[in-house]
C-alpha cells in the first residue's frame, strides 16, 4: 500500500512558502483568509487566454485559478480575445466590464494564431517545458512572430496601465513580455507566473531562442513557479544561458538587478467546488450516467486531449488490468473525457488518431455485446457536470506524464462525499502530487502499476478511503485562488523594491497586503 502522508495542518502552505518563497519569513506572516478590498493598486493580469464570461466553460488550470482570483479581487485582465481576424493589428483594444473586472482583449491575425499560438507556444514551448523535446517542431519564423506578438501586446498594455498598477504576466505564451514591457517604457512592478513545469537546462537548450526568452523573463521583479523543482530548473537555466548569478534566498543577480524567485502552488476554492459537486450529483447528466452503469464501478478521467496527460498510458494500464484481472470484466467502466484541444498542432492531431485507434482496439479485444471497458468522449463537459461526475465516480484517474499542477486532482478531492469518498490515483509527475501525497501515487509509464492502483482503488475499504480523503481534504480546504494571488502580490511588492528601488510604493502597499488588502 502507498504510504499514508503526514497530515497537513492549516498553515502548511505558509510553511511551504517559508522554505521556498523569497523573503519567506515576511511572506509567511500573511493570512490567506483575510478579507478587504483593494483601493490602492489595480491588478493588471496578462495572459494569452482571457476567458470572457460570455464564452462559457473554460478549459485549463490557468483559467480556473485566475477566474477565481479576478472575480473576487477585481482589476483588469488583458490578452487574446479568442478571435482571429485579418486586420487584428489595426484594431483597438476591446474592453468590457463584468463584475469587478475589465476584460481588455485583442484579436490575433491568422498568421499570428498559426505561428505564435500553434507553432511556437504549443508546438515548441509547451512540449519543451514539459520535458518532451522529441515533440517539438521548431521554425525560426514562428519564433520571430512569437516575439512580435509579445511586442504588440506590450505596446497595448503600455497605453492601458496607470503608474500604480501591479502587473502580473502569466504562462509560456508570454515569456518575453516582461522585457517587451520594459522596452515599451513600463516601470511598474512586474510579476511573472509559470503555470506549467520548467524543464532542466539541458532540455531547455533544445530551443535556439531560449537564452533570449529567459533573459526576457528576468526583466520581471518576481518569477513564480508551481513547485520547487521548476524553480530550481529555471535558476539553473538562467545561470547557464542568461549569465544570472545565484544569490542566497532565491534571488538571481542579473547585472545590477536582483530578481526574486518563489514557489506558489495554484489552488482551487475547495468549499465552492464541493458545493457544486453535491448540487450537481443529483442533476440529470449525472443520474443518466449512473443509470447507464448498472453494477459497475466508475473510473473517471477528465482531461484536455494533450500529449502530456498520459492518455495512451492510461489505456495501456486498463488493457493490463483486463489481461491480468479478467474478473473485472463487466464490473468496471473507465469514462475518459479527452476534450479536443489545440487541434491544429501536429502532435495533438497525431495523439487524437492514436487514441481513437487504441481505445477502439481495447474495446474490440475485451468488450462484450452489452459492455465496453472504455468510454472515450472528445468534447468537454461543463465544470458543474464534471463536478457531479467526480462525485459519483469511485476512482479518479489523474495520471499525466508531466504537469505543472493539475487542478483536476484537487477538484476530484473537493468533489467527494466525505462519508463515502472515491479514491484519487495521481501521477507522481503532477505538481499536485507534492500536496496530495495521500492519493495513490503512480508512475504512469508502468502499465502494471496503473492496473494495480486501479484494483487497489476499486477494492479499498471504507475506513482507508475516509482516512486518505481526510488527509487530502486537509491539504486543500484552506486555500483559495484569492489567497494564492495575495501571497504572490505581497512577494511582488517586496521584490519590486529590492529589484529596482521603488521604496515608497512598497512600504505602503506591503502594509496593505499584510492587512489583507493587497
Ligand atoms: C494550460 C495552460 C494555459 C492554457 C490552458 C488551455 O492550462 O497552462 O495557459 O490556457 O492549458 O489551453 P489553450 O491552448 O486552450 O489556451
Amino acid at each position: 500500500m502507498t504510504r499514508l502522508p503526514r497530515s497537513f495542518a492549516p498553515g502548511s502552505f505558509a510553511q511551504t512558502l517559508n522554505r521556498t518563497a523569497p523573503f519567506g519569513a515576511e511572506v509567511t506572516e500573511l493570512h490567506p483568509g483575510l478579507g478587504g478590498s483593494n483601493t490602492m493598486n489595480r491588478l493588471v493580469v496578462i495572459s494569452n487566454r482571457v476567458p470572457l464570461p460570455s464564452d462559457g466553460p473554460r478549459a485549463g488550470g490557468l483559467a480556473v485559478a485566475l477566474d477565481g482570483l479576478m472575480e473576487k479581487r477585481g482589476g483588469m485582465w488583458f490578452g487574446w480575445s479568442g478571435q482571429i481576424s485579418p486586420n487584428a493589428c489595426e484594431q483597438h483594444v476591446q474592453i468590457q466590464r463584468h463584475g469587478m473586472v475589465d476584460y481588455a482583449t485583442v484579436d490575433l491575425t491568422p498568421e499570428e494564431h498559426e505561428r505564435y499560438y500553434n507553432g511556437f507556444s504549443n508546438g515548441v514551448l509547451w512540449p519543451l517545458l514539459h520535458s518532451m523535446p522529441d515533440l517539438i517542431q521548431y521554425d525560426r519564423t514562428d519564433a520571430q512572430i512569437y516575439r512580435d506578438v509579445n511586442a504588440r501586446l506590450a505596446a497595448h498594455v503600455q497605453k492601458l496601465i496607470r503608474p500604480d498598477d501591479l502587473i502580473w504576466v502569466h504562462d509560456y505564451h508570454l515569456l518575453p513580455l516582461p522585457a517587451a514591457l520594459r522596452s515599451a517604457g513600463v516601470s511598474n512592478p512586474i510579476g511573472f507566473f509559470l503555470h506549467i513545469p520548467f524543464a532542466a537546462p539541458d532540455v531547455m537548450e533544445a530551443a535556439p531562442d531560449m537564452a533570449d526568452l529567459v533573459a526576457g523573463m528576468l526583466e520581471a521583479d518576481l518569477i513564480g513557479f508551481q513547485t520547487e523543482g521548476d524553480m530550481v530548473n529555471f535558476a539553473a537555466t538562467a545561470v547557464l544561458l542568461a549569465a544570472a548569478v545565484r544569490q542566497p534566498g532565491n534571488v538571481l543577480q542579473v547585472g545590477a538587478r536582483r530578481v526574486l524567485l518563489g514557489v506558489f502552488p495554484v489552488e482551487i476554492d475547495a468549499h465552492e467546488f464541493a458545493a457544486q459537486a453535491e448540487a450537481n450529483a443529483r442533476k440529470l447528466p449525472v443520474v443518466r450516467l449512473r443509470q447507464s452503469l448498472p453494477g459497475q464501478t466508475l473510473i473517471l478521467g477528465l482531461d484536455r486531449l494533450d500529449p502530456t496527460k498520459g492518455l495512451l498510458q492510461r489505456i495501456s494500464g486498463l488493457r493490463r488490468l483486463m489481461e491480468t484481472a479478467p474478473e473485472w470484466k463487466r464490473r468496471l467502466t473507465l469514462l475518459q473525457v479527452a476534450a479536443i484541444s489545440r487541434k491544429d498542432v501536429g502532435c495533438y492531431r497525431a495523439l487524437r488518431s492514436a487514441l481513437d485507434r487504441e481505445s477502439g482496439n481495447l474495446n474490440a479485444d475485451f468488450g462484450e455485446p452489452d459492455w465496453l471497458p472504455l468510454r472515450m468522449i472528445s468534447h468537454g463537459v461543463d465544470r458543474a457536470t464534471a463536478a457531479g461526475f467526480m462525485r459519483t465516480s469511485r476512482v479518479g484517474l489523474v495520471t499525466p506524464l508531466r504537469d505543472g499542477m493539475n487542478l483536476v486532482a484537487k477538484e476530484y478531492v473537493a468533489a467527494q462525499d466525505a462519508a463515502d469518498p472515491g479514491v484519487l490515483i495521481l501521477s507522481r509527475f503532477a505538481g499536485a502530487a507534492q500536496q496530495l501525497d495521500a492519493a495513490l501515487l503512480v508512475n504512469p509509464n508502468d502499465p502494471d502499476a496503473m492496473a494495480e492502483a486501479m484494483v487497489q482503488a476499486m477494492t479499498m475499504k471504507l475506513a482507508e478511503r475516509q482516512e486518505r480523503h481526510e488527509a487530502l481534504w486537509n491539504a486543500i480546504e484552506n486555500r483559495t485562488p484569492l489567497a494564492w494571488g495575495r501571497l504572490f502580490l505581497a512577494a511582488l511588492l517586496r521584490g519590486a523594491v529590492r529589484g529596482s528601488g521603488r521604496l515608497e510604493l512598497v512600504e505602503t502597499d506591503a502594509q496593505q497586503a499584510l492587512a489583507g488588502t493587497g
